[in-house]
């Protein structure tokens, strides 16, 4: 049911925007389209890391009512203590629902993928979205990507699974939620080794 509520809602905002490509394909097709993005966004684990979770006497578990929303402005921004990660120590912290990672990169805060204009990916093209994840550099020409977003992996996927994985966050429900900036390593104690 849910499905169909995204696959509806992603249909009446093409139909209301200019959707690029989705816009000149047969409603059928952009079905099976998305259908097969949200297929590969279930295997490639992007919840994992994007989606903010709720706590369960399972642990944590995707909070379906945001889900792919990116790590919740709200969170305070707590760093690990100083020392706990060095080479031979701890390599990576991360907080309790996965969205926020420190390492020797800094601190990183996994993106808004819902078609937010301003805080998610509202304002891409399918273009930007493949470049960035075959190039590793923010919307495929700023800032190197940080880990531990596996880019390198995702990247290597066919243009036809990109653009669908594409298609699919496109009919996400858009969630206002701007995400941190990276915090570097000088600026990150515990994560600046
Ligand atoms: C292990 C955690 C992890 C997984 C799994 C993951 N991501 Fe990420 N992703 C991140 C983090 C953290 C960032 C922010 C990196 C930064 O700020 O440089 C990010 C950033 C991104 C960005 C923004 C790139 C840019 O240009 O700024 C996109 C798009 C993205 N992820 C898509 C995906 C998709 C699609 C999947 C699943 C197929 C996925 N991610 C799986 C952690 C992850």
């Amino acid at each position: 049911m849910k499905g169909k509520t995204a696959i509806i809602a992603a249909v009446l905002l093409c139909a209301l925007a200019p959707c690029t490509v989705l816009a000149q394909m047969k409603d059928s097709d952009k079905i099976a389209l998305i259908a097969r993005g949200k297929y590969l966004v279930n295997l490639g684990g992007c919840n994992h890391c994007h989606s903010p979770k709720v706590m369960t006497p399972k642990g944590p578990m995707v909070d379906e009512t945001r889900p792919l929303s990116g790590s919740p402005s709200v969170m305070p921004v707590a760093l690990p203590p100083d020392g706990m990660l060095a080479p031979d120590k701890w390599g990576v912290a991360t907080t309790m629902d996965l969205t926020a990672w420190a390492g020797p990169w800094g601190v990183s805060f996994a993106k808004n993928l819902t078609p937010d204009k301003e805080t998610g990916l509202g304002s891409w093209t399918e273009a930007i979205f493949i470049k960035a994840l075959r190039t590793g550099k923010d919307m495929g020409e700023g800032r190197p990507i940080l880990p531990p977003m596996p880019w390198e992996d995702f990247g290597k996927a066919k243009d036809s699974d990109l653009k669908a994985i594409f298609a699919y966050l496109q009919s996400l429900k858009p969630v206002k939620n701007a995400v941190h900036d990276p915090i570097p390593p000088a600026a990150a104690p515990g994560g600046g080794h």
